[in-house]
């Protein structure tokens, strides 16, 4: 079979590899869809710490059962089936509290161990989740990327009630708006980025006022219009926004973080305090796949929204660079095998 190794950092390859066969309580995936998602770029370029090089890359995949390990029963074979990349003990502290996902010995597809960048893969059977037929292959390859707005959104239960403010229109912004828009019903989403393209996207997605803080204060644009935001989210991950957005809160308003910079916050204590705020933190997922199947299955949230590419896996190149390069036009950029 082919799979995209990063032998090294900026060493990309489409390498040829034996079929591997799965073990027991696995299964192997005859891979359709994959979509590249940041920290795939990011272990390209050698700028994730987590990442072992060689590795196949890819933590976004959609397939078919095609081979069954022992002890996976029969019936699995054949099925469509979306991968979370989250593998866990299941018994460790956080395994215990329901926080799957930061196992003290977690493994994620496609960083710690090989991914969805490739023609077959083997998983865990319980890390392959069943996708009805009434969702599509494109809809299907996406419920990874929704579900760290799952993960994101469960912390903070958000209300009809609430406003909301989510800096960056990225992926990652834009599936929270689609969360907080089309399943929680939120009355009033407002998105913040630098690129007013993002922000367009971020309207068709449901946002209902977009901010762009490249050259004008958010601050004063959110006094100037008397509002509050109760709950916001950093999708952007710059160090600077957590005090801004402490300062900006309504008091009880949450906070929810998810970026992985490692340089300070400077933040002042009074401001949390004097208004009770809460800040959360979100990394990857803990058991929110069949909650994404479930949002579309009822046609709560719409993926093609944030589709804008699709390659081959052999210009694998190709579809990354332009990830990279092309913040203005590029959201998800989708790979097929073997079609
Ligand atoms: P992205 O880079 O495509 O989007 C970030 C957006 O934020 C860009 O559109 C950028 O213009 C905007 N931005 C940057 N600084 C800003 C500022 N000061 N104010 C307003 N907007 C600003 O990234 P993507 O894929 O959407 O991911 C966003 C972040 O989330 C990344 O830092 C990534 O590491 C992190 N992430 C966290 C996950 C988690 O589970 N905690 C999962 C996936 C990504
Ligand atoms: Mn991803
Ligand atoms: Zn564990």
């Amino acid at each position: 079979m082919k799979s995209i190794v990063i032998q090294k950092p900026n060493a990309l390859l489409i390498d040829e590899r034996p079929l591997p066969v799965p073990g027991k309580g696995e299964v192997r995936v005859k891979i359709t869809l994959a979509g590249i998602c940041g920290s795939d770029s990011h272990i390209y370029r050698g700028h994730n710490p987590f990442a072992k090089y060689p590795r196949v890359i890819g933590h976004e995949f959609f397939g078919v059962i095609d081979a069954l390990g022992e002890g996976v029963e029969e019936n699995r074979l054949g099925q469509r089936v979306s991968v979370d990349p989250v593998i866990s003990c299941g018994h460790c502290y956080p395994c215990s509290v329901g926080k799957p996902n930061v196992c003290t010995t977690l493994v994620v597809l496609g960083v710690h161990r090989d991914g969805g960048f490739s023609e077959y893969a083997v998983v865990p059977a319980k890390n392959a989740w069943h996708i009805p037929d009434t969702i599509p292959d494109k809809h299907a390859v996406m419920v990874e990327p929704f579900t760290i707005a799952a993960n994101v959104t469960g912390h903070v239960q958000p209300t009809e009630q609430d406003v909301a403010l989510i800096y960056g229109a990225g992926p990652m912004g834009l599936v929270t708006v689609q969360a907080l828009k089309g399943v929680y019903k939120v009355k009033q989403v407002i998105v913040v980025d630098r690129i007013d393209e993002r922000l367009e996207m971020a309207k068709r997605s449901g946002a209902d006022w977009t901010f762009n803080n490249a050259e004008q204060s958010l601050q004063a644009a959110l006094e100037e219009k008397g509002i509050k935001p109760t709950l916001i989210v950093d999708a952007a991950c710059h160090p600077s926004i957590l005090q801004e957005a402490i300062t900006l809160a309504s008091p009880g308003a949450r906070i929810v973080l998810m970026g992985f910079s490692s340089d300070p916050s400077q933040i002042v204590q009074q401001g949390i305090t004097g208004k009770e705020l809460s800040i959360f933190s979100s990394r990857l997922n803990a058991n929110k796949f069949p909650v994404v199947i479930d949002w579309l299955e009822k046609g709560l949230i719409d993926p093609d929204k944030l589709i804008t590419h699709s390659f081959d896996y052999h210009h694998v190149t190709d579809a990354i660079e332009l990830f990279e390069k092309d913040q203005r036009q590029c959201c998800k950029v989708l790979l097929t095998f073997g079609q």
